[in-house]
């Protein structure tokens, strides 16, 4: 192992927050360089990143973009769930991953808000508590990455998501786009891509009902139930009352699970698997807050991950502090988050799309818990000006493996927008899909 230079020049405000030092490894085999560190973006909060450059056998890394990862829950870590079970080029046995994005992009996993994955708090009020703290937290870490990684600086930039990281993505990239005209952060920022998109929850939990239906996951009598509990959530956040809402979406999967005999909410096509209990520091009280936390984090660091990134990985990044836990301040993240977890972020899409900012909306088709009708009635309630054209393309299939017929995806896309409706996916698309999730990545970063 081979300590990095701490070369690059810190600027003062961040040299008052303290940084830690950074470490740089190459894998043992020909696999290429990697770089990792803690930034302290406020008091007593500090960020894990952990970045890979891009190891195309043809182009150096340089001629490639930069891809930012972001997992949802919130309370999901990049770095362990979307780097080892999803993207990055190990698996979790650690075997090489076939369908990697690193053959086409430099990956930067952040383990984002502080508390997720390796990130840590160290009082219990630095957690974030809205999506403004979750981005301004993001600026900090960006832009000590990007001086300290100039190489990087006039890479294009790209930010993929997964879930409720596709709400965070949105706010991150509506600031980093503000931030970068100002040009006191130098990077290249071009596209944001909305996996999933946490962005108008509520439009998900209204198509459940008909969706499971048609699938026959429900009955009349479970329909009824469902688009009833449906009605209060909406009802709820029309009232603003977003606590409430988050609570009742809690209710509103229980409904589900009884009335489906306990359907996978990440791919309907499968079984849930039971949630072993939660193992956390903190005190739950109530319980759709350990409900939804076991659906929306708990399932983001299954034990296997977990043994993992606390046993050889965090042997191998040797910076992370003794007493932190990959994973030990989930919970916390998420119910410091539980007033943002219903808040709709279509006006911030909006700004974005205004921007000329490029968005992709991506979604599995078998994916429930933010189904695809769901991601069409936001779409739907965008007010760029654009909308009408986009609603008035007709799709385009798409073909993952040219040697058979078989059809992967569809795709539209019109001026900045593009959504992808992605087959035979969950919610986890680059998992069940990777062929597919690939060959988009490198549609969206303009490589195909
Ligand atoms: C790859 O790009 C970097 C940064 O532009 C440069 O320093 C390096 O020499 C390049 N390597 C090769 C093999 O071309
Ligand atoms: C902050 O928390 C980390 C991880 O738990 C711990 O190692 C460190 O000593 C703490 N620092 C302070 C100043 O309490
Ligand atoms: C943004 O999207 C437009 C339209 O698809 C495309 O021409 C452009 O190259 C994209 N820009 C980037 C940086 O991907």
């Amino acid at each position: 192992m081979e300590l990095a230079p701490r070369s690059c020049p810190v600027p003062l405000l961040l040299l008052l927050l303290g940084l830690s030092t950074g470490a740089v490894i190459s894998w043992p085999t020909k696999e290429g360089k990697e770089v990792w560190d803690y930034v302290t973006v406020r008091k007593d909060a500090h960020m894990f990143w952990w970045l890979y450059y891009a190891t195309s056998p043809s182009k150096n890394f340089s001629e490639l973009p930069l891809v930012m990862w972001l997992q949802g829950g919130p309370g999901g870590s990049s770095t362990g769930f979307g780097n080892f079970e999803e993207i990055g080029p190990l698996d979790r046995d650690l075997k090489p991953r076939r369908t990697t994005w690193l053959q086409s992009a430099s990956l930067l996993f952040v383990d984002n808000p502080v508390g997720t994955g390796f990130s840590y708090v160290n009082k219990s009020d630095a957690y974030t508590k809205d999506l403004a703290m979750v981005a301004s937290d993001m600026m900090v870490l960006l832009k000590t990455f990007f001086e300290c990684h100039k190489e990087f600086q006039t890479i294009p930039f790209y930010i993929f998501s997964e879930s409720y990281g596709g709400k965070m993505a949105a706010g991150i990239a509506l600031e980093l786009y503000k931030v970068t005209r100002k040009m006191t952060l130098f990077c290249s920022f071009l596209v944001a891509s909305l996996g999933f998109s946490w962005v108008r929850p509520v439009d998900s939990v209204l198509s459940w009902g008909p969706y499971l239906y048609s699938m026959s996951l429900l009955d009349d009598q479970g329909l009824a139930e469902v688009s009833r509990v449906a009605e209060q959530v909406l009802d709820a956040i029309n009232k603003r009352l977003y606590k409430e809402a988050t609570e009742l979406w809690g209710k509103a999967e229980m409904v589900i699970e009884q009335n489906t005999d306990g359907v996978n909410f990440y791919n309907i096509l499968t079984k849930a698997t039971p949630t072993s209990t939660v193992k956390s520091s903190l005190e739950f009280t109530q319980s759709h807050i350990v409900h939804l936390f076991q659906h929306h984090v708990r399932h983001l660091q299954q034990d296997a991950l977990s043994q993992l990134m606390n046993g050889p990985i965090r042997k191998k990044l040797k910076i992370i502090p003794e007493d932190c836990s990959w994973g030990g301040q989930a919970a916390s993240v998420f119910l410091n988050m539980e007033g943002d977890f219903m808040k709709p972020v279509i006006s911030i899409v909006d700004e974005l799309l205004e921007a000329g900012v490029n968005v992709t909306v991506y979604n599995g088709q078998l994916d429930l818990i933010v189904d695809t009708m769901g991601q069409e009635a936001w779409v739907r309630k965008l007010k760029w000006a654009e909308l009408p054209k986009f609603s008035q393309l007709k799709w385009k299939p798409l073909h993952s493996d040219p040697k058979t017929s078989e059809t992967s995806a569809f795709v539209k896309s019109h001026k900045n927008l593009a959504f992808y409706w992605i087959l035979r996916a969950g919610h986890m698309v680059p998992s069940d899909q990777g062929d597919m999730a690939l060959q988009m990545m490198r549609l969206v970063t303009q490589q195909e």
